[in-house]
Formats: structure tokens, sequence, C-alpha cells
């Protein structure tokens, strides 16, 4: 089958979310992984909700109102100035070592390639641009253009109008369970990429593979 792009998710597929507990722990917060776990679970509730209610509101704003309940939830507040700089952290993380080398695979063999993320197109650009991998990409797709998050089917329809193609011929990259999945159910070849060790959704359909680093991809592509 053809392959008319390879789609990244960007946060914790190319960007390491972990790195954001230096920026908690520097904010003087207690048990940083474990507040970054949390605050990331509820940014994603915020986007399930959200999208449910038909209630968009955008990621930055949402990665905002998550770490307030986080905060809220776990008695750690946070002084003056520290929610702005720890929601503008989320674009200075760096991206995983076989990012780049992956990304060059594919510009090699002239395959475009594309982000398609949860987060704002403006915030997505910077992360990336700030990662030095901007420019190995062909496009950064928002859920701005229809405000609703994944795995809304017609966040995943962004990604066949941009390339006029099936979604059987895009192959899709996330290291997100969740996204994997509504990736496969839209229709796109899946590749997971289980970098955290997670178990698998119990939902089908499951995807086409599982790598454990992008330095696996080559081979499925
Ligand atoms: C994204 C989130 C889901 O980049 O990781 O879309």
């Amino acid at each position: 089958m053809a392959v008319a792009a390879v789609v990244f998710d960007l946060y914790g597929t190319i960007l390491g979310i972990e790195s954001m507990a230096a920026h908690v722990a520097a904010a003087g917060v207690d048990d940083p992984a474990a507040f970054v776990a949390d605050w990331r679970r509820k940014q994603l509730e915020y986007t399930f909700l959200t999208t449910l209610a038909q209630a968009y509101r955008d990621f930055d704003e949402l990665t905002a109102l998550a770490l307030d309940v986080t905060c809220a939830q776990r008695g750690a507040p946070l002084a003056a100035g520290a929610r702005e700089d720890l929601v503008a952290a989320w674009q200075t993380m760096p991206a995983y070592d076989d990012v780049a080398p992956a990304l060059r695979a594919l510009v090699e063999r002239n395959l475009p390639r594309a982000v398609l993320t949860n987060g704002t197109l403006a915030s997505a650009r910077a992360a990336l641009r700030a990662a030095g991998v901007l420019d190995l990409l062909s496009a950064v797709l928002s859920v701005e253009a229809v405000r609703a998050f994944k795995p809304d089917p017609a966040v995943y329809a962004l990604a066949t109008a941009r390339f006029a193609c099936a979604p059987s011929e895009i192959v899709f990259v996330s290291s997100n369970p969740w996204d994997a999945w509504g990736a496969a159910q839209f229709g796109f070849r899946v590749a997971w990429c289980n970098r955290h060790g997670n178990a698998p959704e119990a939902l089908t359909p499951a995807p086409a593979a599982e790598l454990r680093g992008l330095d696996e991809l080559a081979a499925f592509v």
C-alpha cells in the first residue's frame, strides 16, 4: 500500500513530557514526576470532556486549567508567576533522541512528514522549533482547525484532507495508546511507539505495529 505521509503525534511522541518534571521541581512541588503524570491526565481528561460537550477551549488554556486542578488536588500552591512559567515550559521540551534520525530517514525517502496535534498551531510550532525539528517536517496540523480534540474523527481527517489521500495511506505514529486506538479506528496504519511500557488498549482495532522507539519506524513504513 502506498504511503502518502507519515503523521506524528507531538507531546510524548516527538517531545518528552517527562522533561516537565524539572520545571515542576524548580517551582518547589514535591514528587514532580507524579505531579506531571497527574497534570497530563487532567489535561487529557479536559480535552475529552470539552470535545464531548462541544465546548472547545484551546490546549494552552486546558493545560493551565489542568495545572490549577492538579495543584489544588495535591495541596501544592504555586508562587506568583509559576503558573504561566509552567504552561510556557510546554514549548521548551526536548525531542527524543530518535526523532531527528527517523525524520531524516523519511526526508531521504521523499516521504511527507507531518505533526497532528491537540496543541495550538503557535505553541506546537514554537515547541518544534525550540526542539530543532521543525525544519524536518512538511506540515504541522492543529486541532484548532476543527475545534475538537483527538480522538474525534474530524481531527484525523485533517491529515487525509491535507494529503488528499485515504486513511489507509497515512502511517500514524503515537506513543499515546488511546490516540493509537483512535487513529486505527479512523483507518490509519498505526505504529504505536510504546516509549513508556504501557499496556495496550483493550479496545480494537489494535495498532498495526508496536515500536519501542522511532529507530524501529523505518522497518514499518
Ligand atoms: C498531542 C497530544 C495528544 O500532541 O499528545 O496531540
